[in-house]
C-alpha cells in the first residue's frame, strides 16, 4: 500500500504543473464543490457566485452577541481588549474576535454577558421586533440562539413577552433550556411538530412567529464543509416542500396584524424568495410582505467575511 501511495505522490510531483492547471480549469477542481451546486449558484447568483463559493471555503468568523440586558457591544469590546482578545463591533449587538477562543475564556460568558452567534443570525430578533407583553412563537427554536436574543431585547423592567419555544427534537430542546439558564431567561419549551400545531397549540393566537425552518444550510457550509458533499440536488426540493407545509400550518396561528418572520440559512432561491413568492400567491387574501432595511432589502444576506448566508422575509397578516 505504501508503494502505491509513493507512486501516486511521485506521479503528482512529476506532473504537478499540468495537474494543477487541469484542476484550476474545471470549476469543481478550482472550488471543491459538487458541479450541481456550482451550476445552481451560477444560475441564481450570476453576479456573486464566485464570491459565495470563495466565502464558503474561508475560515468562519468567530462572532458574539452581547446581551443587551447586561450592556452594549462597545463596553464588551473594551473588556475583551483588557483581556488581550482583540475584537471589533460588526453589528448592533455583534462583536467579531480576531481569533476564535474557548467560550469559557470569554469574560462573563458563564454569567450570560455574551453568546456565540453569527452576525447574520442576529438580524432575526431585530426584524421580529417582539414587544413587551406579546405572545411570541419561536417555531424551530433549538439550540435557542434566536430564542435568547428575542428575550434579551426586552428590558428587565418591561412586561415580559410570553415566548413559546417549539422544536421537534427533544434532545435539542435541552440545549435551549441550558442556553436560557445561562442567560437567566425563561420560555415555555414545547416538543412538537410545527407542521402539526393541533398536537401542541393551546388555541391562543400569537402576535409574532419566528419560523427559522430546517433548510439546506447552504449559507453556512464553511461551518460544516461536509454538507455540500452530503446534499443531493433532490434534497433542496424536499426541504422546500417541508418549509411550505410548515409556513401554511403556522399561518393560522398568527393574530390579524401580527407578523411571521420566515428565516433560512440557505442561499438557494427555492427555499428563499421563491418560497415566499409561492406563499404570497397561496395566501393573497391575508398576507403582505413588509420591506426590510438595508442591507437586507431583497431578504438575502450572502455569506462574506463578516457573516454567514441568511434569508429573511417578514410577512404581515392583514
Ligand atoms: C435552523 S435550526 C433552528 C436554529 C435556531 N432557531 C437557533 O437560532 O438556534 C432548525 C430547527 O428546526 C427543528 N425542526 C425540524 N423540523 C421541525 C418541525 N417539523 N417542527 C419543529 N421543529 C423542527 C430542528 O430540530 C432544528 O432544531
Amino acid at each position: 500500500r505504501r508503494g502505491l501511495a509513493n507512486a501516486v505522490l511521485r506521479n503528482f510531483q512529476r506532473r504537478r504543473p499540468e495537474l494543477e492547471k487541469m484542476a484550476d480549469e474545471s470549476p469543481r477542481g478550482r472550488w471543491s464543490y459538487p458541479n450541481w451546486w456550482i451550476e445552481k449558484l451560477q444560475a441564481e447568483h450570476p453576479a456573486h457566485w464566485q464570491t459565495i463559493l470563495e466565502a464558503g471555503l474561508q475560515h468562519p468568523p468567530f462572532t458574539l452577541r452581547v446581551n443587551a440586558r447586561w450592556g452594549d457591544a462597545a463596553k464588551y469590546v473594551q473588556i475583551l481588549a483588557e483581556a488581550d482578545l482583540p475584537a471589533r463591533q460588526t453589528g448592533v449587538d455583534a462583536i467579531t474576535l480576531d481569533k476564535a477562543v474557548s467560550v469559557h475564556s470569554l469574560p462573563g460568558f458563564d454569567q450570560g454577558w455574551v453568546s456565540v452567534q453569527d452576525a447574520g443570525a442576529q438580524w432575526a430578533a431585530r426584524l421580529l421586533e417582539a414587544q413587551p407583553g406579546e405572545r411570541v412563537l419561536d417555531a424551530c427554536a433549538a439550540p435557542g440562539g434566536k430564542t435568547g436574543h428575542i428575550l434579551e431585547r426586552i428590558a428587565p423592567d418591561a412586561t415580559p413577552i410570553k415566548l413559546s419555544a417549539l422544536d421537534i427534537d427533544a434532545t435539542r430542546l435541552v440545549r435551549v433550556q441550558e442556553n436560557l439558564d445561562r442567560l437567566h431567561l425563561a420560555a415555555d419549551l414545547i416538543v412538537g411538530d410545527a407542521a402539526h400545531p393541533e398536537a401542541w397549540w393551546d388555541g391562543q393566537l400569537f402576535d409574532r412567529i419566528l419560523a427559522d425552518v430546517p433548510c439546506s444550510a447552504s449559507g453556512v457550509v464553511r461551518r460544516n464543509p461536509d454538507i455540500k458533499w452530503l446534499r443531493r440536488p433532490d434534497d433542496i426540493a424536499q426541504f422546500a416542500a417541508q418549509q411550505a407545509v410548515m409556513m401554511d400550518r403556522l399561518w393560522p396561528l398568527l393574530a390579524p396584524g401580527g407578523t411571521l418572520l420566515y428565516a433560512t440559512c440557505s442561499i438557494f432561491n427555492v427555499e428563499n424568495d421563491g418560497q415566499v413568492q409561492a406563499f404570497l400567491m397561496r395566501h393573497a387574501e391575508d398576507a403582505v410582505r413588509c420591506p426590510l432595511p438595508e442591507p437586507l432589502s431583497d431578504g438575502s444576506l450572502l455569506p462574506d467575511a463578516e457573516h454567514d448566508g441568511f434569508f429573511y422575509a417578514l410577512l404581515r397578516k392583514t
